[in-house]
């Protein structure tokens, strides 16, 4: 299961996403926003992160206008780590070596085809490990100390 959310701003790529979802036949919950009445991004991005972090969604994906304020907010949550990308080098990348478990895409900044670029090839890259791990360990360290 695939967590979604995003602002009004960022709705209408999470509808092209949504249909790259279904496409793959990859499940997916929306956790709002619903309509393209402004909105604060923050509420929406909580939601998916939470729903991560929680284990009830593997993954997540956020969108806002530039993807950074849907991102900052998903890696205010315990247990998120969450890439804010605009190029499908830097989100395989985000899963090889930063095991991150979000992604945050700006509608504003990338088109759809370069977005269901970037999300295809973040689903299925993999988390390298190794010494990896243990970076992602120091970030987690990190982020328990406050
Ligand atoms: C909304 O206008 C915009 O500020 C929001 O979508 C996002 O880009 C914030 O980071």
């Amino acid at each position: 299961m695939i967590a979604l959310g995003s602002d009004h701003a960022g709705l209408p790529l999470k509808l092209e996403i949504i249909e790259l979802l279904k496409e793959r036949g990859i499940a997916y919950e929306d956790f709002g926003t619903h309509t393209l009445e402004s909105c604060d991004y923050p509420v929406y991005a909580k939601k998916a992160a939470q729903a991560v972090a929680d284990g009830r969604c593997r993954k997540g994906l956020v969108f806002c206008g530039t993807g950074i304020g849907v991102g900052i907010t998903a890696n205010k949550v315990h247990g998120v780590r969450c890439a804010i990308c605009s190029d499908c080098y830097s989100a395989v990348l985000s899963r090889n070596h930063n095991d991150c478990n979000m992604l945050a895409l700006g509608a504003r900044v990338v088109g759809v085809d370069l977005a269901r670029m970037i999300v295809s090839m973040w689903l299925d890259a993999g988390f390298e490990g190794g010494r990896h791990q243990r970076r992602v360990d120091l970030i987690m360290q990190a982020e328990g100390e406050g």
